[in-house]
């Protein structure tokens, strides 16, 4: 099945502001230089936010990220349980038709998708409210057959109750997932026949559907407001910072990033004399050998130019690793040509990369190196 962009998208995406603080906490997961990871994490929120994937969307994600749009794309058109095109505004229907499923009755699900909703999968409903789809394996075999629709899971399915959850939902109602024949998970139909002593202490619900239950949000978009947003890898039991603020950050890198380099004059000055000790070596330096040695050297400002050259600036994104967002920052720092960053040693990578948002990405990508060939070839 081709998986590309829907042709009618919207002209816009940003996520809400408790989105946004959500998925700049998921960034700070990773280590430095490979923010890139959280690229699942942040299109789903997306997702979960907006229903599909949309355009905007993606290029708001690698734009975060800074990844050059094709990346997020790539991620975005590889896993099936990213949308791509619209669905229901009330509920996408993901029916599973793998073999333990389509055995007990799947395919009579389908069915009556195709009677309620529309023929086609992925096609949305006459009244907009519906769409659905056939996927494989969920993973809840031994509750088959089942059906996701929103973000639980509905099981021991029959046609008939499939029939009344659609009606169900149509009406605003949000019937509660799990097992629809009285199981309350997985067990055998006629109740435990081991670990009878688990019975005593049973939740209303399993946990899952009692997570369903206590936070109401199976067919809820998401805005953030669901839950409390904690971040516990900032710091034991830490809220993850307010939006507000890094939200404005980060519609002024420019400002913040040009104000950086007084912030950090005063420790490269009081740095100087190591500096100069080590300044032969990094002379005879490979650009590699420069790049990896910038993690520890003293920061010393490259030329940079307040526009770029007559004949226009180089495209930048020709560079490996470096995206319309990182082009963008780079160019707000001065740089708009191969041979500036070809040019480049130890202390100037060091000056670069402290101002860039993931730090070591000049070392890992090869920039100097890169930048030095295309200046060459042009
Ligand atoms: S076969 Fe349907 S959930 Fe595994």
């Amino acid at each position: 099945m081709l998986r590309r962009l829907h042709l009618d998208q919207p002209a816009s995406f940003a996520f809400t502001p408790d989105n946004l603080a959500w998925a700049e906490a998921q960034i700070t997961k990773y280590p430095e230089g490979r923010q890139a990871s959280a690229i699942i994490p942040l299109l789903w929120r997306a997702q979960e936010q907006e229903g599909w994937l949309t355009r905007k969307a993606i290029e708001t994600v690698a734009e975060m990220l800074g990844l050059a749009y094709m990346r997020a794309l790539e991620v975005a058109s590889f896993y099936f349980m990213f949308q791509l095109q619209p669905v229901g505004t009330v509920a996408h229907i993901q029916v599973c038709g793998t073999t333990s499923c389509m055995i007990c009755g799947a395919e009579d699900l389908v069915a009556v998708c195709k009677e309620k909703i529309a023929s086609e999968p992925h096609e949305v409903s006459a009244d907009g409210k519906f769409s659905w789809e056939e996927v494989e394996c969920l993973g809840s075999c031994s509750n088959a057959p089942m059906a996701q629709i929103g973000k639980d899971y509905y099981e021991d399915l029959t046609a008939a109750k499939m029939g009344e959850l659609i009606d169900a939902l149509g009406r605003g109602e949000v019937p509660l997932p799990g097992p629809q024949n009285g199981r309350y998970a997985a067990e055998p139909l006629k109740g435990l026949t081991t670990l009878t002593e688990m019975d005593s202490g049973k939740h209303q619900y399993n946990a899952s559907v009692q997570l369903a239950h206590d936070i109401g949000d199976t067919v809820k978009r998401i805005d953030g407001t669901e839950i409390p947003l904690l971040a516990p890898w900032q710091g034991s039991g830490k809220t993850a910072k307010k939006p507000a603020a890094k939200k404005a950050a980060a519609k002024k890198p420019a400002a913040k990033k040009a104000a950086a380099p007084k912030a950090t004059a005063k420790p490269a000055a009081k740095a100087a004399k190591p500096a100069a000790k080590t300044a032969k070596p990094a002379a005879k330096a490979t650009p590699a050998a420069k790049a990896s040695a910038a993690s520890t050297a003293t920061e010393s400002k490259p030329r940079t130019m307040s526009a770029p050259r007559k004949s226009g600036a180089d495209d930048l994104k020709l560079i490996s690793g470096v995206g319309p967002k990182l082009e963008g920052v780079l160019n707000e720092l001065g740089f708009w040509h191969f041979d500036q960053i070809s040019k480049w040693g130890v202390g100037e990578v060091a000056w670069v990369d402290s101002r860039l948002k993931f730090k070591g990405r000049i070392e890992r990508d090869g920039w100097i190196a890169q930048a030095t060939k295309l200046a060459a070839e042009k």
